[in-house]
């Protein structure tokens, strides 16, 4: 926020940052959030501005106060030498892969990332020459065997896509390095709130701001948060592809960064809650949830991680799969529906065993995602007991 003259200049802590960051009211006489601009065109005054590119803003598209604010707060959060903002996470993630790679290179991704992120791998970059080899996240500095001399990128995601997985960041982000390759990561679950990929060598910091960002289940935004050396080339790139987001979505990101500490402080602590009652339940095999003690994943993300978002999956036992149907049915305050981190809560089966490679999904039942959502965490329980004494 423009300094005001009583300001103390202080560097301060996540909660003061998500109300200051990207506002200026004094700019904007007095209004307390920056305004919604809308535009393409942009005038310059005089012949002389315009040859001499004098505007601070030159197209709609390159930008706007709108754009500027949101992705200046994200920058200044992520500590990063900027933020670029994009139409949905998956085009974040797109953009970012194809800031970095070229013809002939070879890339290494999680094998339990964000499906759509494989279909990139599959589609669009294997048609362009690029080879992708999917690591087991657990891998750690192991996967300093698996670079080959055209090692171009390591793509990574924590905890891993439905089933939780912890990868050992710093570890793979310093391996990377180490062989001249640079480090993507989808910070989607923690947010950077939870988990700065920056300090923990992560070059390129993806946010699927559609999630927690917006909180509201009602836009589709994505940020990719580069460090200074590879940010010219991602800026580059996403100058020359045309993505930006519209100006509707920006500005209700910015709404959302104002709550998203004390929304996600509730998601925590409902997820955990949740999680725990269903590791009581005897209809239920397994939790995966880093957050809890019991988690294989527990120590690194206790270790690197600041706090939990509230998404997690629960595994059934086998018995269950022949009611499955029937728990899903009977619930009343899940949704059905992909996406996450609204204020609702949302339920949906998955099965990933077709698709991954470098890992074997054999859960031993039917697997079940939760995303809890802010209502109160006791109905949430009772709504899960309803659908639980269905299984039969
Ligand atoms: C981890 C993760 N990354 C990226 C995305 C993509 O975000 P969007 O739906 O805005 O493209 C999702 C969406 O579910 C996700 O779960």
């Amino acid at each position: 926020m423009a300094k005001k003259k009583s300001d103390r200049g202080e560097s301060y802590r996540p909660a003061t940052s998500l109300v200051l960051a990207g506002r200026s009211p004094y700019e904007y006489e007095g209004f307390v959030n920056t305004p919604l601009y809308r535009g393409s065109t942009v005038l310059y005054e005089t012949y002389d501005d315009l040859v001499h590119h004098r505007n601070k803003y030159a197209y709609g598209r390159r930008g706007s106060p709108t754009l500027n604010a949101l992705s200046g707060a994200l920058a200044d959060f992520e500590k990063s030498a900027g933020v670029l903002l994009t139409p949905s996470g998956l085009s974040a993630i797109s953009t970012a892969l194809l800031a970095v790679v070229k013809a002939g290179d070879h890339i290494l991704v999680a094998d339990t990332v964000y499906r759509p992120t494989r279909v990139i791998c599959e589609g669009v970059l294997k048609r362009l020459g690029v080879e992708t080899t999917y690591y087991d996240p657990l891998i750690g500095d192991g996967i300093r065997s698996l670079f080959k001399p055209n090692t171009r990128a390591v793509f990574t995601e924590a905890p891993g896509s439905q089933t939780f997985e912890m990868s050992d960041i710093p570890a793979i982000a310093k391996a990377a390095r180490d062989n001249g390759a640079i480090s993507l990561m989808d910070n989607t679950w923690a947010t950077p709130l939870y988990f700065r990929p920056h300090e923990h060598g992560i070059d390129i910091s993806i946010q699927a701001g559609t999630k927690y960002l917006g909180g509201h289940s009602d836009i589709n935004l994505g940020t990719i948060s580069v460090n200074k050396e590879h940010y010219p080339r991602v800026l580059a790139t996403h100058g020359d592809l045309g993505i930006n987001p519209g100006p509707e979505d920006v500005y209700l990101a910015l709404r959302g960064l104002r709550t998203m500490g004390i929304r996600l402080e509730r998601h925590m602590e409902s997820g955990i809650r949740v999680a725990k009652w269903l590791q009581s339940r005897p209809e239920v095999l397994r939790v995966l949830h880093p957050a809890l003690e019991s988690d294989p994943g527990h120590a690194i993300w206790k270790r690197d991680f600041s706090g939990a978002c509230g998404l997690f999956s629960f595994i059934l036992k086998p018995e269950a799969a022949k009611n499955i149907g029937a728990f899903f049915d009977e619930l009343a305050l899940f949704g059905m529906g992909y996406s996450w981190g609204g204020f609702e809560s949302l339920a949906i089966p998955f099965d990933c065993s077709g698709y991954r490679t470098a890992t074997k999904w054999n859960p031993g039942g039917p697997a079940v995602r939760l995303h809890i959502g802010l209502e109160d965490p006791d109905d949430l329980i009772t709504d899960l007991a309803e659908g639980l004494a269905k299984l039969g």
